[in-house]
């Protein structure tokens, strides 16, 4: 790996202000200075030092941001702003959010720059659980359980079983394990009822519990090598 790209992936500064770090001989790998900016080398077998400092090598960042409404899921936007804008001081590295939520629904969204986790767990054949907290313009009827239970057909095809849990005459939680296009709107469209608040309560096992709209964590390594494990169950099942 190039050497100042190691530093600025590393958070240290934009690729610029690293070269001129090299080139003032700040740097040493494996304590011997380094002066060139795109030296190759190792990142896992060399101590990389700035300063005196280790620098440790981390590849893959990965954040789970409880959602505000007005922000749309993707990396670049002419419109709105983006959820990625949330993520302070990461320009370096290319964040990009997990599936999507509409730019009104707020919840639960990871954010990460590690493509390979991303692409698995957003493969259509292996998705993973999401569930939802939605609000209706009228009351639920109870029937929709067993209906969307059973699967409705979005785009000519029939919906995987999703559960649905009536709280309240217009409040429900949903849980599916799909992520089409405004899905869960679509379902409740399908019964003329509207979808008014849409709030994403938890993506596989991770939830905005703690996290005030806006507000985003670093996930637990746990955390990481429970997604990771969770689709190669996924992959071993198919
Ligand atoms: N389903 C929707 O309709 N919208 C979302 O943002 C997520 C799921």
């Amino acid at each position: 790996m190039r050497l100042d790209k190691f530093l600025s992936q590393a958070g240290i500064g934009t690729r610029k202000e690293v070269k001129i770090l090299i080139k003032k001989g700040f740097v040493s790998l494996d304590d011997t200075i380094i002066k060139q900016v795109d030296y190759d080398f190792n990142p896992y077998s060399t101590i990389v030092k700035l300063n005196d400092k280790i620098i440790e090598y981390q590849p893959y960042y990965y954040f789970v941001l409880n959602k505000p409404e007005g922000y749309v899921s993707a990396c670049n936007d002419n419109v709105y702003p983006t959820v990625i804008e949330l993520i302070e001081g990461y320009d370096h590295v290319k964040l990009s959010p997990v599936g999507r939520l509409d730019v009104d629904t707020t919840g639960t969204l990871l954010i990460t720059n590690d493509g390979n986790l991303h692409h698995r767990l957003i493969a259509p054949k292996y998705h993973v659980d999401k569930k939802y907290y939605v609000e209706t313009d009228f009351k639920i009827p109870q029937d929709l359980v067993l209906a969307f239970k059973n699967g409705i057909m979005l785009d000519g095809e029939l919906t995987l079983p999703g559960e649905l849990e009536i709280i309240d005459d217009k409040k429900a939680y949903l849980t599916i394990h799909q992520g089409k296009f405004h899905q869960v709107k679509r379902m409740f469209q399908n019964f003329n009822l509207k979808v008014l608040k849409l709030d994403r309560v938890s993506f596989a096992f991770l939830n905005h519990d703690n996290l005030k709209l806006g507000e985003y964590r670093t996930l637990t390594k746990d955390e990481v090598d429970g997604l990771k494990k969770l689709v190669e169950s996924k992959e071993n099942n198919h």
